[in-house]
């Protein structure tokens, strides 16, 4: 472990990072949580997301970081070699990456489908109103992109090349906050005028997304948006997937993690936030109040409409866009996929390429499934939220909603409980770094964030929903 350690470890903090936050940053922040919080109406989604990611994000980055480092496991043993009854936590977080990256791919597709749109000068086909759905009706088009995606992010887990794609993200990170800062300026002008006559502007739409609205609000409604809200920060932070105990492994002794946290989560949270004030306002804007709520499209219906009021630049600075979408995407879908391929090696005993090439055969296989769920086998399936979803849907709902916040609910039981919040503090401490938020911190991991976690994986299973339709309503 020491060679490898020194063989895979990052070079220095800044390294260590970029790295992390490179893995944190991707289609979590772009794509999924300006979806979430339009169709959970705005303010209140993003005022519990900030909330719990300065406190629980941080926490829970902490915990996984720091129990990485510790012990220098890999999340599949890490547990079960310091209390061998809790083995089962660590298969269990090997099953969330694996059912993301069943789906992944598939959203990693549509990137790659709009930068080539964008690239190939039909930008402006991707704005109209029919182009997306469209798209999901074509079974063999949504089946080729994510192949593409899903080969681009294997070849590249199978080289073993990630560090030149790091370097690569290097440039690309800072350039993809730069264009998104640029269409969140311009944004603020946009202003649409409907077929009936109603003229909607995006300070309108930014009223939305960021004043929490509280009319008609039941604890039942709380609670999903809650619910979305808190595993919206572990899906945008890759926690409770065990790639962050990875990450943890591979950091130097001396790095103050404390300080290094903090910049993660923060960046993280900077790049949705700023992502989710340019969506909200756009679908608002174009499409009107009533689109807000559809669902996995929303980045790609509405965000086409705005590169569209800029002309010809916009066909290039879409592309732009796109491209490096694409690399934050691929950064992360690269981690994910390097996850399963490490556990799947100590648990099959096989090689690390042919462990690859079999993941990836058999992930393709699944979400090609996935795929079919737009159209051959489209089906409507009412989610334990109330949400009508497909397939991926379905899948998302059962690791991002549901698993994520078990394996938190234990992780707090094991960290809290049993190996007790100390052995977190001293790794930070360590090299006598001052762990600021320590007493916070040990408070929240031991009594606030496993009831908190529990009261909304009770949630997720719909069992609340159905108490309260019971008793309360009635
Ligand atoms: N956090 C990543 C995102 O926001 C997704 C991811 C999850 C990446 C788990 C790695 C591990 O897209």
């Amino acid at each position: 472990m020491e060679k490898k350690n020194k063989k895979a470890g990052f070079s220095n903090r800044l390294g260590f990072i970029l790295a992390t936050a490179g893995s944190a940053v991707g289609l979590g922040n772009i794509w999924r949580f300006p979806y979430l919080a339009a169709r959970d109406g705005g303010g209140l989604f993003l005022l519990i997301y900030l909330l719990v990611s300065l406190t629980f994000g941080f926490s829970f980055l902490v915990t996984e970081l720091a129990l990485g480092r510790r012990t220098q496991k890999h999340s599949l043993e890490l547990f079960g070699s310091i209390k061998p009854r809790w083995n089962f936590l660590g298969k269990l977080t090997f099953i969330v990456p694996f059912l993301i990256m069943t789906y992944y791919p598939i959203i990693g597709g549509w990137v790659l489908k709009y930068c080539f749109s964008f690239l190939s000068g039909q930008g402006k086909a991707t704005a109209t109103n029919n182009f997306f759905s469209n798209f999901l009706n074509l079974p063999g088009e949504l089946i080729f992109w994510m192949l593409a995606y899903l080969f681009l992010t294997s070849i590249i887990v199978y080289f073993g090349v990630e560090k030149g794609i790091e370097k690569f993200s290097k440039i690309i990170m800072p350039g993809l906050v730069l264009i998104i800062i640029g269409i969140a300026i311009y944004s603020l002008g946009l202003k649409y005028t409907d077929i009936n006559g109603e003229t909607r502007t995006a300070t309108q739409g930014l009223k939305i997304y960021l004043l929490p609205n509280l009319n008609g609000m039941t604890l039942n409604k709380f609670l999903e948006i809650a619910l979305d809200a808190v595993c919206q920060v572990f899906y945008s932070l890759g926690l409770s997937m065990g790639i962050m105990l990875t990450y943890g492994a591979y950091a130097k002794k001396d790095t103050n993690m404390e300080s290094a946290v903090q910049q993660i989560d923060l960046f993280d949270v900077i790049i949705s936030f700023l992502v989710g004030s340019i969506i909200v306002p756009a679908v608002y804007v174009f499409l009107g109040k009533d689109a807000m709520s559809q669902g996995p499209g929303l980045l790609f219906i509405s965000l086409p409409k705005i590169f569209n009021t800029m002309g010809l630049a916009g066909q290039i600075v879409g592309a732009i866009f796109f491209i490096m979408v694409a690399f934050a995407a691929l950064t992360s879908s690269i981690s994910l996929l390097e996850a399963i391929v490490a556990s799947s090696i100590e648990l099959f005993k096989v090689s690390r390429k042919r462990s690859c090439v079999l993941n990836s055969l058999i992930i393709a296989f699944l979400s090609i499934f996935v795929c079919l769920g737009f159209n051959l086998f489209y089906f409507d399936f009412k989610l334990p939220n109330g949400q009508v979803g497909q397939l991926l849907d379905i899948v998302d709902y059962l690791c991002g909603n549901f698993l994520m916040p078990l394996v938190a609910f234990l992780t707090c039981v094991f960290v809290g409980w049993i190996v007790k919040p100390n052995f977190v503090i001293e790794e930070m401490e360590f090299n006598n770094h001052k762990f600021k938020s320590k007493n916070i911190y040990a408070f929240t991991i031991k009594y606030v964030a496993p009831i908190i976690m529990l009261i909304l994986f009770i949630e997720s299973t719909g069992l609340l929903n159905l108490i309260y339709s019971l008793f309360i309503k009635n």
